[in-house]
């Protein structure tokens, strides 16, 4: 605990609650020596600071060391996951997001703050995440380091969230339910395992993720060129987004007057198929293309046809019918079809943890890419 953190809790609360001692100051217990900084950073898998406030962040970036915690973090050689929380405006300052970036870079994980009400009254962003994903993210670091470790390094993901938005007319606008949650949690977990990440999404109540190349965008055309302008290095693609299939073919100017009509009609017309352009670019190679079918009726029929028929190596089917999966819930139950008409059951679930499936698989079809093309490099010889 910092001191700051002592005004708040008493460290007797904690050290009760934990079973273990807490330490505040650098020389304020007698069995100092077993507890010191180096020793105590020696022994940890991983740094967890919960909650991190825009003080200690800017003490970790510039790496000022002056009490037991900032002295600790400069000697520890672990991962570090953060999980600041402060008021929305501290949140937002410049230096705060200038030291965030520093942090980010540094390689530090971190679990954002969610949106809702602050201690000082006011409502926004910066709010500390719920206890339960900083243990889950905890959890899920410490058991990555155990099992598959950075598997998707050398990897850069192209990942769509989020709906889409097509304007009427000024003020009106067509979009779809689409929280971006399930894009979102795929980018986190790939950029745990390694992977360059550059997410383009639609419209969200989501905060950027730490680490992750974020470029937000409205309309379906801006994020058919977003991603077109980026998937040339790009060595897999997944298509999460929610795209509109349709847009006001010539919307207004000025704002649609209802003039004592009774009824108007909207002429609509398509929209550019972003992953089917991604996967029949000329240059796409080895490029892993995953796609999304949220279905309401007949689901993996219709998943089939979208695997085929744009050329996927991967489509996750989810049924926006199932209670508690879908839209705008942090559960998802999906299926996953390969090309070689193999399936993949995946029961309800966090969307942070079939996101992992789906990357697992994607790590799969990326080692038979390659076995195959060693394979067909070893039959020419
Ligand atoms: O909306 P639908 O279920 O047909 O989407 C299937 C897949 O195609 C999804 O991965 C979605 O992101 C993608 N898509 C797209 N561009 C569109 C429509 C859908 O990339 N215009």
């Amino acid at each position: 605990m910092t001191r700051h953190a002592t005004e708040f809790v008493q460290p007797l609360t904690f050290e009760a609650l934990s079973g273990n001692p807490v330490v505040v100051g650098m020389f304020d217990r007698p069995d100092y020596s077993k507890i010191e900084h180096i020793s105590l950073a020696r022994q940890a898998d991983l740094l967890l600071v919960a909650p991190a406030t825009a003080n200690i962040l800017a003490k970790f970036a510039h790496g000022i060391a002056d009490d037991f915690l900032t002295t600790l973090y400069l000697s520890n050689t672990r991962p570090v996951l953060i999980a600041p929380a402060m008021n929305v405006e501290m949140w937002n300052h410049p230096a705060t997001r200038a030291n965030l970036e520093i942090l980010r870079e540094r390689g530090h994980y971190f679990v954002n703050p969610g949106v809702g009400y602050q201690a000082c009254g006011e409502v926004g962003e910066g709010r500390l995440a719920e206890p339960e994903d900083i243990v889950h993210q905890a959890l899920h670091l410490l058991q990555r380091k155990l099992e598959t470790g950075p598997d998707l390094a050398g990897e850069h993901i192209l990942i769509t969230a989020g709906p889409t938005v097509e304007d009427l007319d000024p003020v009106r606008f067509i979009t779809n339910r689409s929280s971006g949650k399930m894009g979102y949690a795929l980018a986190e977990a790939a950029r745990d395992r390694g992977a360059r990440v550059t997410l383009i999404s639609g419209p969200v109540r989501i905060a950027p993720p730490a680490g992750v190349e974020t470029v937000s965008v409205r309309s379906t055309r801006q994020m058919y060129d977003a991603v077109m302008s980026r998937v040339g290095d790009s060595s897999v693609f997944i298509g999460c987004a929610a795209v509109a299939d349709f847009r006001p073919a010539s919307p207004a100017v000025q704002k649609i007057k209802k003039l004592g009509r009774q009824s108007i009609t909207i002429e609509l017309e398509a929209t550019e198929d972003i992953i089917g352009s991604v996967a029949r670019d000329p240059q796409r190679n080895s490029r892993i293309v995953v796609g999304f079918a949220a279905e309401s009726q007949s689901l993996l029929d219709n998943a089939e046809t979208k695997l085929r028929e744009k050329s996927l190596d991967l489509i996750v089917a989810n049924d926006i019918t199932r209670e508690g999966a879908g839209f705008d819930v942090d559960n998802n139950v999906a299926t996953i079809l390969r090309r070689d008409g193999s399936r993949i059951e995946l029961p309800l679930q966090s969307k942070r943890d079939l996101a992992e499936k789906v990357l697992d698989e994607i790590v799969g079809t990326i080692k038979q890419g390659r076995t195959a093309s060693v394979s067909a490099q070893v039959t020419d010889q």
